[in-house]
């Protein structure tokens, strides 16, 4: 079966800055991908690039069968991307809101209606559903936003920051939804700044930096590239004193111990495992401020990630 998604040499600037910069990637058809990268690194402009809405300097984009330059008008037919808020009619109330976007969408009037139910009880919307738009909060927003790219399943659902601006609880009902999406066979690919979400939700991550694609794996694949556990020595009120990386071993351990012993350090000892955050910051070292630079005083030179 084709892939959802092919990437292939993608290059996009604007003026002389070149955002992407040869990027190629593979989405299979019902994954859940993410790309990952710190502020800036090109993930909106990818995905303006696969949803037709930014033309491609050069390079091969093909979603859902057909090439982004040659047949926009097919993929967007096979395409939802979150960010409808142009769609919103801040007249309405959010059922009306929905109800028309499913009318437009080509569903009949009674089923936009039961689906703009469905969704506002899904997006935590039901008390509200009568309220004009104009006055919702942010969050409300958003949730509306994204009630909207779930009206009519998509063969590929696209979403930048689905979360970005949502509390725990909402947080945790865009990923069910989302996962429930998946598992009925619409592929998602997602952009986060949150490496938990990446870590919830994905089957595969991509690293973006530098325009190009810098690491791509699962979740674990990926935390494997960071090395082992961390021995780590936290004062009472949480701060980090010392951390040294370890095998795991009781031998490990113990030289681990050993050394703060040597350097007459006080404090909790707990075993850390590698998160994405680690592998997140490993990989992007060059353009965050608070990247490796940061930790380099707590992690001895050989635990460093061969790049
Ligand atoms: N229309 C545009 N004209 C000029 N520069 C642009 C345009 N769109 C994006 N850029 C630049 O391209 C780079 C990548 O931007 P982009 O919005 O794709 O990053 P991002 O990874 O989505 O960042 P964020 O995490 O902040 O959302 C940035 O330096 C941005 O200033
Ligand atoms: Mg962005």
């Amino acid at each position: 079966m084709d892939p959802a998604i092919q990437v292939t040499g993608l290059t996009k600037s604007f003026g002389t800055h070149t955002v992407l910069d040869g990027l190629d990637l593979t989405v299979e058809r019902g994954e859940i991908f993410a790309l990952l990268g710190p502020n800036g690194a090109g993930k909106t402009t990818a995905i303006t690039v696969l949803t037709t809405l930014v033309r491609p300097d050069a390079g091969q984009v093909v979603v859902a069968g057909h090439d982004v330059r040659r047949d926009p008008d097919a993929v967007k037919a096979r395409i939802a991307l979150t960010g409808q808020s142009a769609a919103v009619d801040e007249a309405l109330n959010a059922r009306e809101n929905i109800a028309m976007f499913g009318r437009l969408s080509g569903l009949g009037a009674r089923r936009s209606r039961e689906r703009a139910d469905e969704l506002l009880a899904r997006f935590g919307l039901s008390d509200a559903a009568r309220r004009r738009v104009a006055t919702f909060s942010g969050g409300m927003r958003r949730r509306l936003d994204l009630a909207l790219s779930f009206v009519v399943q998509p063969q590929i659902l696209f979403l930048d920051e689905p979360t970005t601006g949502l509390d725990t609880r909402s947080r945790r009902d865009v990923w069910d939804t989302i996962t429930s999406l998946a598992s009925a066979g619409t592929t998602v690919f997602l952009t986060t700044q949150y490496l938990e979400e990446a870590d919830q939700l994905a089957d595969r991550i991509a690293v973006l930096d530098g325009g190009r694609i810098v690491a791509l794996g699962t979740a674990d694949e990926l935390k494997a590239r960071s090395g082992g556990e961390t021995v780590e020595l936290r004062a009472q009120a949480g701060d980090l004193i010392d951390a040294v990386p370890t095998d795991g071993t009781v031998a490990g351990l113990r030289l681990a111990l050993d050394r703060f012993d040597a350097r007459g350090l006080e404090g909790v000892v707990s075993l850390r495992r590698p998160t994405l955050d680690d592998v997140f910051l490993d990989l992007t070292e060059r353009t965050s401020p608070v990247g490796r630079d940061a930790r380099r005083d707590v992690l001895v030179p050989d635990a460093e990630v061969a790049r």
